[in-house]
């Protein structure tokens, strides 16, 4: 009994002392960082200091305009510290040895790439990455990423992009996580601890960087670049969460946007790269601009010239300069000038040079350009392993008429559309390392499984463009097969930057071919693949079947033959609102009630469009499976939640069908009446599930008030008591709903 009193009193005084300890050990640490940086600091001079804000694109790889030829001599110098568009490890052995051999003080280089979505093994675009729901497996993919880019050169990446979208015509909603806080925030947690793993001076780990900040997923009118104006509560309520949610799981750099944010270019923007990133969210690492972002501000008509830029950007926070040179050009003279100071220029060289220390650099500037760790970690069996499974997971079936999926192997089917072939549009864009010449095309991929002699094809039609001249024979082929397999969507190019739609549907005459395929009277299964929602309402009346597969990169094809024919029942749910038409485009979940609701019994006077409903085609959290799931009323540990207490909500889920499957159950709540408006539902929890046949599972949600805390009438953030409803399901539109409240 003295022995249980002993331990228990020892283990009590340890969880007491714990915390206390760990955080002195980290404060030991951080000082010990300090003093390596300052030793380094004193000794630089002012063109050494201006060259660690300098960050230059090698001709290796080409991400946006202009290209400074002579980086290699600006590195040589110790005018540029950093280098991006640069891989393989042989290459940047090269570069760095010039830095660390060649250059006075030997800094060691910062090696940036748009490691997005893979490095040489492709995942799924991270659109199609996060309707997995799964976090274990996003943060899968972004661990095998950094290990391929760590292992070719690469110490930094330009990951995660964690911008909320809530419009389809915006080319870049392919690189994020949607349209919801809630999920945005845990998958930007998830893409984090993937890249930076536990320590950065790990040798798989990579430096991550939130981006693009801020809002730039809001551009009017959904044209990239444009401009971003909204109110200060929606940008910290519905904008903000996934940024502060990748800072708090330790990003080290975040990159400025290029939009501006209330009538200020974000990358000279004090309000928010130090008022909100560094006062409010307490961001300890580097800000680098998006490229040539400093420049641009004299377009965007805040800046007379280049060097006034430059003055408001280190201003506003931003630390390093991303392909602009203006740092370079201008920052020395201004020092001199008394425009800037040496402290303001210290504090931006620390907090760089503070990276390289975590990164360990300065240790071995050559860790990461190891070439026989290259060849083995690079496309490694268990890399393209993890990239099906992530693939399998991130697919979405939409429709499913009279079980026309799964098919049935040894079925005659006819493969249609110049995508069932392509091996490039696989990959998605921001591809970084990835080829195509050795990965299957989806077509390859089904005469696998189904023996070639099962499997027809023919082109059709080409992705974009109007041409005709293959319908007659795409029709021919599809007449002899049981099944037609239709793959159409967007070309790879269609999505990603400076690529905005006006007209969201299938491009070309892809959907003329289905129409014509409709009248031989056969099942028709589509499969698409886009960056974006498309306007899908076409498709939806003439196929049976429809498996959204984004672009599910270099096993993308094998995933998509695994779910056509059963051998994996789909699971994933969308992440963005699919609309009926561009015309409704804002549209989202998590809309405002308005005075004039929908469901009021006036025919006419409602927040209503004359000529469509106001429901999507497709809603958020929607996704169907090979099976079927009941969800039990929902039973409430609590109908009043107290201030310093919690509730919880649980459901029975059921596998009502006739195969094992997953559920990605989802938790919404509203806060029916607050001292400004409230959205009609916001995500609030999410669980994935396995059910057998039959089986059952009671799902837990606890809700706690600060999951109910909003930016309030008089801006201060916090929950106001009232009544709540709590709705549970298999996606934000079809759910059960319970109701509490909260009180003070
Ligand atoms: C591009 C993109 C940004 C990317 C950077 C470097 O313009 O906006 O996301 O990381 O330049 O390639």
């Amino acid at each position: 009994m003295i022995m249980k009193k002993i331990m228990l009193l020892t283990l009590t005084v340890a969880a007491i002392l714990l915390p206390a300890c760990q955080s002195s050990i980290k404060n030991a640490n951080d000082r010990r960082l300090d003093a390596r940086v300052d030793s380094v600091l004193k000794l630089m001079t002012i063109d050494e200091k201006i060259g660690q804000m300098v960050l230059y694109s090698s001709d290796w790889d080409v991400t946006g305009p202009s290209l400074n030829k002579n980086y290699i001599d600006e590195i040589r110098k110790g005018n540029c510290g950093n280098i991006f568009n640069a891989y393989t490890a042989a290459y940047t052995r090269k570069l760095q040895k010039i830095a660390v051999e060649e250059s006075r003080l030997k800094i060691p280089l910062l090696f940036g790439y748009d490691v997005i979505h893979g490095q040489k093994t492709i995942f799924p675009i991270s659109l199609g990455e996060s309707c997995s729901w799964d976090l274990a497996a996003i943060e899968k993919s972004a661990r095998v990423s950094a290990a391929e880019a760590a292992a070719s050169g690469i110490n930094w990446t330009f990951a995660p992009m964690v911008d909320i979208s809530v419009d389809p015509r915006w080319g870049r909603v392919s690189e994020g996580a949607g349209e919801d806080p809630f999920l945005g925030a845990k998958i930007a947690a998830a893409r984090v601890h993937g890249f930076q793993g536990n320590n950065l001076a790990d040798s798989l780990s990579i430096l991550a960087c939130v981006k693009h900040f801020a809002a730039y997923g809001a551009p009017l009118a959904g044209r990239d670049y444009n401009t971003v104006d909204m109110s200060k509560r929606q940008f910290l309520d519905m904008y903000l969460p996934p940024y502060k949610a990748g800072i708090d799981a330790g990003a080290m750099s975040v990159m400025s946007a290029f939009n501006e944010f209330d009538g200020v270019p974000a990358t000279g923007s004090q309000y928010l790269l130090t008022d909100v990133l560094r006062k409010q969210l307490g961001f300890k690492g580097f800000v680098v601009t998006d490229y040539t972002s400093i420049n641009e501000m004299v377009n965007h008509g805040v800046a007379a010239n280049e060097a006034d830029a430059g003055l408001l950007a280190i201003k506003a926070g931003v630390d390093m300069d991303m392909q602009g040179g203006v740092y370079a050009k201008y920052l020395k003279n201004q020092l001199e000038k008394g425009l800037v100071s040496e402290k303001m220029i210290d504090e931006s060289v620390r907090r760089i040079l503070k990276v390289k220390f975590m990164l360990g650099l300065f240790d071995d500037p050559y860790k990461y350009c190891n070439e026989a760790r290259e060849k083995r970690e690079v496309y490694s069996a268990a890399h393209l392993q993890a990239a099906l499974d992530v693939a399998k997971k991130s697919l979405v079936l939409l429709k499913n008429n009279d079980q026309t999926l799964p098919l049935n192997k040894g079925q005659k089917l006819a493969v249609i559309g110049e995508l069932a072939n392509s091996k490039r549009d696989l990959l998605g864009s921001w591809k970084a390392a990835g080829e195509w010449n050795d990965i299957n095309s989806i077509l390859d991929e089904i005469k696998i499984y189904n023996g070639t002699t099962k499997v027809l094809y023919a082109e059709g039609c080409k992705k974009m463009g109007n041409d005709r001249s293959g319908f007659p024979l795409a029709l021919s082929v599809a007449k002899q097969a049981d099944k037609i397999i239709m793959v159409m969507g967007e070309d790879a190019g269609w999505s990603g930057e400076a690529a905005s739609r006006t007209d969201i549907r299938v491009p070309g005459v892809q959907t003329e071919l289905l129409e014509k395929l409709k009248t031989l009277h056969k099942p028709i299964v589509v499969v698409l693949m886009n960056g974006r929602p498309l306007d899908l309402s076409r498709e939806n009346d003439l196929a049976d079947a429809i498996l959204e597969a984004w672009f599910p990169g270099s096993m993308g094809a094998k995933a998509v033959t695994q779910v056509l024919f059963g051998n994996y029942n789909p699971s994933g749910k969308l992440t963005m609102t699919f609309p009926r038409n561009v015309g409704q485009i804002p549209i989202f979940y998590y809309e405002k009630n308005t005075g004039r609701p929908i469901y009021l019994p006036d025919p006419k006077y409602k927040s209503r469009y004359i000529d469509c409903p106001n429901d999507p085609l497709f809603p958020f959290g929607y996704g169907l499976s090979y099976t079927t799931f009941a969800y039990s009323e929902i039973k409430l540990s609590n109908h009043i939640l107290s201030p310093d207490d919690s509730i919880t909500a649980s459901v029975n889920v059921t596998n009502t069908g006739t195969c094992d499957g997953e559920e990605i159950v989802q938790c919404y709540v509203r806060d029916l009446v607050g001292s400004v408006t409230r959205p009609v539902k916001e995500l609030k929890g999410f669980e994935k599930i396995a059910l057998k046949v039959g089986e059952s599972k009671v799902v837990k949600f606890t809700i706690t008030p600060d999951l109910l805390a909003f930016h309030r009438l008089d801006m201060t953030y916090g929950t106001e008591p009232g009544d709540f409803k709590l709705f549970i399901g298999g996606n934000s539109r079809d759910v059960k709903e319970t109701g509490f409240k909260l009180v003070q």
